[in-house]
């Protein structure tokens, strides 16, 4: 049903703008979205903003978890030699050449700068080539667009939790590519603060599906995990105090560490989920929106999908939660999210844009 409308009125909104502004530029059909903002190098083909024709995403996990996080040198070197294989890749399992894409996409920032110059420079050799136009995508958009790529998306206006490992924020979405922030983490991101856990249980990096997994044979109850609502009216968070008491529950628990383990990772989970729960319902309803969505990395943890879940049934709400391909970084969201800006009159970029580490 609300595939209908937005289909129908979204992008008929969006074609007349974009054919006032630009009378010369048709609305690309076919976008290459390319993501290398951190350690993942990703190619994805879409079509019209919404169909994936293909999504390639090329993980450098093993290369950086001896470090305990990203190296960024060793990232911008690896992106260096996966970029052309996975954009060849992506291209070949949509089966299409370079001529038939309309328009190319690539994350701008935030992110590593280095790893982010490697898929930003090729995008812009790549649309160079083919004589089509360039968008920069904003890495955080790109999240927010992966819920577009669904069967079922949110009904537009509706509030969105992009919780990832950079970052953890609540934004009032008004329409596919604009938003409002409400409020955003003081400190470590919820999906940071599962990779510092898990690293203080000496159980790798990246931490957030292996605390998941510990989690779901723990005891939430066993450990008192205070929870850092802050003002309850806000929408910031902070994850450090959080963080601090798990390294006191490891500490405590000395050579019985392994047993306490999935106690320990439970009820931190069960603290974080609390809290992103909360703070997601209540902007809900200070934005009267029947509809909220959980978006990156994060979005992925089954615990807090349930518990989202089970508070929207609650509270007579929506809850959108893409699948777990989506949540995490990939090309397809950097491809839907520049579809949506060239339809809104965005302007292409050209050779000499650059890339930026953070939001101004
Ligand atoms: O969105 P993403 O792939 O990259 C960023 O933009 O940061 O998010 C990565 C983060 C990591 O911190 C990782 O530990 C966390 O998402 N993550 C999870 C789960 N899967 C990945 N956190 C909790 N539960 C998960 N199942
Ligand atoms: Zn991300």
């Amino acid at each position: 049903m609300f595939l209908q409308r937005f289909s129908f009125a979204f992008l008929f909104r969006f074609r007349s703008r974009f054919r006032h502004g630009q009378p010369d530029m048709k609305l690309p059909r076919t976008i290459l979205g390319i993501e290398t903002s951190c350690d993942e190098t990703g190619a994805a083909v879409v079509a019209d903003g919404r169909r994936v024709l293909s999504s390639v995403v090329s993980s450098q996990v093993a290369l950086h978890s001896p470090y305990g996080g990203v190296v960024p040198e060793l990232a911008s070197r690896k992106h260096i030699e996966h970029i052309l294989p996975v954009v060849r890749q992506a291209l070949a399992e949509a089966g299409l050449k370079t001529g038939d894409i309309d328009a190319v996409a690539a994350t701008q920032g935030p992110g590593l700068v280095g790893a982010l110059l490697v898929g930003f420079s090729f995008a812009k050799a790549f649309a160079y080539a083919a004589n089509v136009p360039m968008v920069g995508v904003n890495h955080l958009n790109g999240h927010l667009a992966s819920l577009f790529l669904t069967d079922d998306p949110p009904a537009i206006p509706f509030v969105a939790l992009l919780a990832s490992g950079g970052h953890t924020a609540i934004y009032h979405v008004t329409g596919p590519v604009t938003s409002t922030l409400m409020g955003q983490t003081r400190d470590d991101a919820a999906g940071e603060a599962y990779d510092k856990v898990a690293k203080m249980m000496g159980l790798g990096y990246p931490g957030g599906a292996v605390i998941d997994n510990l989690a779901a044979q723990g005891d939430p109850a066993k450990y008192a995990f205070t929870r850092p609502y802050l003002d309850k009216a806000a929408f910031d968070f902070s994850f450090s105090g959080i963080k601090t008491a798990a390294r006191r529950f490891i500490q405590e628990a000395g050579d019985a560490l392994a047993p306490e383990s999935p106690h320990i990772a439970a009820g931190f989970q069960e603290a974080v989920a609390d809290v992103l729960c909360y703070k997601l319902v209540h902007a809900a309803k200070v934005k009267k929106c029947g509809h909220m969505a959980l978006v990156g990395g994060v979005a992925a943890n089954r615990r807090i999908g349930e518990k989202l879940r089970h508070a929207a049934k609650q509270e007579g709400l929506v809850v959108h939660i893409p699948p777990p391909a989506w949540c995490g970084d990939n090309a397809a969201m950097i491809g839907a999210a520049g579809f949506f800006q060239l339809a809104a009159g965005a302007e292409p970029v050209d050779l000499s844009a650059d890339v930026y580490s953070r939001v101004a």
